[in-house]
């Protein structure tokens, strides 16, 4: 089993993008193949960064937390709506306290938004941000548009190209983290 965390970063009071955080959630655990951890940022004290973990001298408990759920994951999924032509502020911030937690993991990225492109700015920038923290974006990604008539309220696909890219994004993911993965065992 692949254990694969997932990072979701919109802390909005009726954010809508929950929505592909649970499509993502329950696809990979139906796919048999994972075992899904969850970060929500909106449940961690995170507060703004100025240090990241490894020079800050008194962390914050929730600090070391979230950095042992990145370090311990085999592979990640970014999950982020589309917040002026980017990701969202609590995603990136949750990303700068970490470095070496990154080292080579395999990060599939998910945008959403209301609109009919579905997060295709921040799904680019996100991928950029992926390459700066020296992990592996996947090429794939899955984006969202109009996120209340793609998925339901529990991330239930609404219409069948959603349903199909839902699918694709799942398969693909499993086959690049399972390629890293592998990978990283030879070399020990
Ligand atoms: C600060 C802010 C900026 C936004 N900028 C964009 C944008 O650049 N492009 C877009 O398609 N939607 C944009 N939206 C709308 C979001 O797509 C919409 O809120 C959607 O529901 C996803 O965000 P949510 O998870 O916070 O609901 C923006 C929303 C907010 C709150």
């Amino acid at each position: 089993m692949l254990k694969i965390t997932i990072l979701y970063g919109a802390i909005r009071e009726g954010r809508l993008s929950i929505r592909a955080a649970r499509a993502i959630d329950k696809a990979l655990r139906d796919s048999g193949k994972a075992d899904v951890t969850f970060i929500d940022v909106k449940d961690y004290d995170l507060p703004l960064m100025e240090n990241r973990l490894k020079d800050m001298k008194d962390p914050l408990p929730d600090v070391v937390k979230v950095g042992k759920m990145i370090e311990d994951a085999d592979g990640l999924i970014f999950v982020t709506p589309e917040y002026n032509n980017s990701y969202s502020g609590p995603l990136k911030n949750t990303v700068d306290y970490y470095t070496k937690e990154w080292g080579k993991k395999p990060i599939g990225i998910v945008c959403g938004s209301n609109g009919k492109q579905g997060g295709i700015n921040a799904s680019n920038l996100l991928q950029l941000l992926v390459l700066a923290i020296g992990a592996f974006p996947m090429p794939r990604k899955l984006l969202v548009p109009e996120l209340d008539k793609s998925l339901d309220e529990e991330g239930k696909p609404l219409n069948e190209t959603m349903a199909n890219n839902l699918d694709k994004f799942v398969k693909e993911y499993l086959w690049f983290a399972e390629a890293i993965v592998n990978q990283k065992k030879k070399d020990q």
